[in-house]
């Protein structure tokens, strides 16, 4: 088998909900046979689009490759798959390893004989061929081998992200309730902002949405600054067809005029937002205040909302009810001309917003079950307000 050398099969991981906006994004990078799947989406790849999608995709957690598919009639069948696979083709015995598995009954009670079968095929594949083998690393492997059964077939696959990549490096300090970055961008992406119009995010703890608009705005590749990608550690890597796709990137970066802005009642956590946005190379354009949203006064003409508040989960709030009550009134008191959306996972407190949403999107944060809301604020919703707003 030549690995990756022509066109080959892809498979981009996300969150629920984000598979539509992933599949645009990959579709946008020239990706082909895009086929939206449960939080994951399939398409063509070449090793050119590989390098670029791990830079550039903002919706995806990691990108796999399968290496083979194959149905099984006892757990046995797969360790034979696997061994089937010329691990040596792929990469070199002194490469750290790790397997992660996913997998079901009828044959494995747990996961870990799964992944165990595919080390053992590893490692006797390049005991039997070069004498020495790779060594099971936990924490920080090089290469990355991802297997998942259901029922009773089976996926084994290489993983080219490694670490999630979310990981983007530049939120390194965080507030208590910090948003996933994949979910931050797409929960963006989902809001449709044009990248035009004023981005406010007045509750924005460690500044994760601003800083994902932000990079947004300027067209910047997400994962543009890290280092480490487990493609890197494959024997086909090459070098100049990576340093290529990343001048690009790096070339069509632009200018933007849109203005972006991140407060929040707590100093603290614009601190920490001001840091995080040095590290993203946004500091210079993102605006950060510290203000109660109560309180902020926000620039004149259309803007483009989006707060994540506290759900009294992680960030505890005295009286919940009363606090979304509050961001009902201001946004119909202040926010005049804007498109505003809610990201909540307390199901409760957001029916005392008291306007009635035109959207709701379901998502989760972690395990929290949550809603994204869309709320159109104009001149006259303080008079269309709703009391009771149903599910
Ligand atoms: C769930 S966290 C937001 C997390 C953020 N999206 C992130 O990724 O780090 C909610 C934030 O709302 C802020 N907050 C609470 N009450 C506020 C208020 N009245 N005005 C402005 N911010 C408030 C908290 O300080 C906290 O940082």
């Amino acid at each position: 088998m030549d690995f990756l050398n022509d066109k080959f099969e892809c498979l981009a991981k996300t969150f629920f909900g984000l598979e539509n906006v992933l599949a645009d994004e990959i579709e946008l990078l020239g990706g082909t046979n895009v086929k939206i799947l449960n939080r994951a989406v399939g398409f063509t790849c070449d090793k050119k689009l590989l390098y670029g999608a791990n830079l550039s995709l903002r919706t995806a957690l990691r990108i796999l490759v399968p290496l083979a598919k194959v149905n099984l009639s006892d757990a046995k069948d797969l360790y034979k798959a696997a061994m089937k696979i010329d691990w040596t083709k792929i990469f070199n015995f002194d490469k750290t390893i790790s397997v992660n598995s996913y997998a079901t009954e009828p044959f494995f009670r747990n996961s870990n004989y799964a992944a165990l079968l595919v080390k053992d095929a590893i490692s006797d594949t390049f005991t039997k061929k070069l004498g020495s083998r790779p060594d099971v690393e936990k924490r920080n492997p090089d290469i990355v081998i991802d297997v998942y059964v259901n029922q009773k077939q089976a996926v084994i696959s290489i993983d080219a992200s490694g670490d999630s990549l979310h990981r983007r490096g530049y939120r390194l300090e965080k507030n208590l309730a910090p948003l996933n970055e994949v979910l931050a961008a797409g929960i963006i992406l989902l809001s449709e902002w044009d990248g035009k119009t004023t981005f406010i995010d007045s509750m924005c703890g460690s500044g994760t949405l601003p800083i994902e608009a932000a990079m947004i705005a300027k067209n910047i590749p997400p994962n543009l600054r890290r280092k480490n990608f487990a493609f890197k550690q494959w024997k086909n890597f090459d070098i100049f067809l990576y340093n290529k796709v990343r001048n690009t990137l790096k070339r069509n970066i632009s200018d933007s005029n849109t203005r972006v802005i991140g407060s929040d009642v707590d100093r603290e956590a614009v601190t920490i937002s001001i840091s995080n946005a040095e590290r993203a190379n946004v500091d210079d354009y993102v605006e950060f205040y510290v203000a109660p949203f109560e309180e902020f006064s926000p620039p004149d003409g259309k803007k483009h909302l989006i707060i994540n508040p506290p759900y009294d989960e992680r960030i505890k709030k005295e009286d919940i009810i009363e606090f979304y009550k509050m961001i009902g009134n201001t946004l119909k008191n202040t926010y005049v001309d804007t498109t505003a959306w809610i990201f909540t996972g307390n199901n409760i407190a957001r029916k005392a917003i008291g306007l009635k949403p035109s959207r709701k999107i379901p998502l989760y944060n972690g395990p929290i079950e949550s809603r994204l809301l869309k709320f159109e604020i104009y001149e006259g919703s303080r008079k269309k307000s709703v009391t009771d707003e149903p599910t």
